[in-house]
């Protein structure tokens, strides 16, 4: 059986981007494979965050991702830096990444210029840990958004230099993309939908007048009517998609090509089916985090999993980078003057 793993960052409310681009494919995806899931907050350190804000994100990314169906039961579901192990496979992992694969990554590049008054070596070295997470559970699926696909090609190629140097150890993971890999900004649709922009996404915890108000402004005709559909009005039809029938799909479609499609109307019945799609995550959401001594314990246990599987991991890459000092091999090193 094929072991999945992705992670999410704890930055900030999820949204109906990372659903219909990650966590969508991971609910799915418990089915038929081994799955580890991490609430990824090493990462989230490498941009100015709140320390006393920190560990609730992380409770509400944990109710938000139970809400949307991952079982905590079925798959591992844990915080990343509860498991060390991630940390000590970057440090070796660092060692053999070229700094020039790191500084051509468009993340690293965006998020430079978003923060340049904190261009901190965490943001620069983010993806040797990605790597790290998804390396250290062997995983050979990774279901993610389009904008991850730079970062698992460093995962392959850390997979395939760490295999040449020190003998077959990773499979080389590959992606996992869903039909919505990239869902766009609402109120910029030439850029990706993100937790950083507000009024770019919706959330999935959000309640019905906010997700009416937000699809209401979503910007559809940006410039003058060409051949080819607007990118605000093919995200639209993305997420109707998405969402709703595909009688539905079918009739605005046939109204766009008609010329007849008028956006209020596709825009409202849009709200209409996220609201409706949405509303039994937000239900459970808001019910596990009046009870967050469960959900700490939920991921007290998922470290326990997750960690049974790294320390095989690590114990392995120790041994062959040489950091195991074995009987035979002590016995045999010169005494030093
Ligand atoms: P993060 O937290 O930014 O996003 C979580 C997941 O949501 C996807 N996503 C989107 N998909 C479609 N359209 C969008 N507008 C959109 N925005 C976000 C992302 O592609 C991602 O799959 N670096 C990762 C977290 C990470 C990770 C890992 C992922 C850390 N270690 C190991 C996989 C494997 C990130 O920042 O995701």
């Amino acid at each position: 059986m094929a072991r999945v793993f992705s992670g999410i960052q704890p930055t900030g409310q999820l949204h109906v981007g990372n659903y219909l681009g990650a966590i969508r494919s991971w609910v799915a995806m418990q089915a038929e494979h081994d799955c580890v899931f991490s609430i990824v907050d090493l990462h989230a350190m490498t941009v100015p965050y709140d320390p006393a804000e920190l560990p609730k994100r992380v409770l509400a990314t944990a109710a938000t991702l139970i809400g949307c169906g991952i079982d905590p039961e079925r798959s591992v579901l844990y915080v990343q830096s509860h498991v060390r192990e991630h940390t000590e496979l970057c440090w070796i992992l660092n060692c053999i990444t070229p700094l020039g694969s790191l500084q051509r990554m468009t993340q690293f590049k965006d998020k430079a210029k978003q923060h340049q008054e904190n261009v901190n070596a965490g943001l620069l070295n983010y993806p040797i840990l990605q790597a790290a997470d998804i390396l250290l559970y062997k995983a050979s699926l990774v279901p993610v958004g389009e904008d991850q696909v730079q970062h698992l090609e460093l995962s392959r190629d850390l997979a395939r230099r760490f295999n040449y140097l020190f003998g077959e150890t990773f499979p080389e993971p590959q992606p996992h993309l869903t039909r919505a890999a990239r869902v766009m900004a609402l109120n910029d649709p030439t850029r990706k939908m993100s937790k950083s922009i507000p009024g770019s996404y919706v959330a999935l915890t959000a309640p019905p007048d906010e997700i009416q108000s937000l699809i209401r402004r979503a910007v559809t005709d940006t410039g003058p009517r060409g051949e080819a559909m607007s990118p605000g009005v093919a995200n639209l039809f993305t997420l109707l998609e998405s969402f709703s029938a595909p009688e539905t799909v079918a009739h605005f479609r046939t109204a766009y090509e008609q010329g007849t499609l008028r956006y209020v109307d596709l825009k409202q019945q849009l709200a209409e089916d996220m609201t409706k799609a949405l509303a039994p995550i937000r239900e459970r959401y808001l019910e596990l985090m009046s009870r967050p001594g469960e959900l700490r314990e939920i991921l007290a246990h998922g470290a326990q999993r997750a960690r049974a599987i790294a320390r095989e991991t690590m114990e392995e890459v120790r041994a062959k980078t040489g950091l195991v000092l074995e009987a035979s091999a002590a016995s045999t090193v010169a005494p030093t003057a």
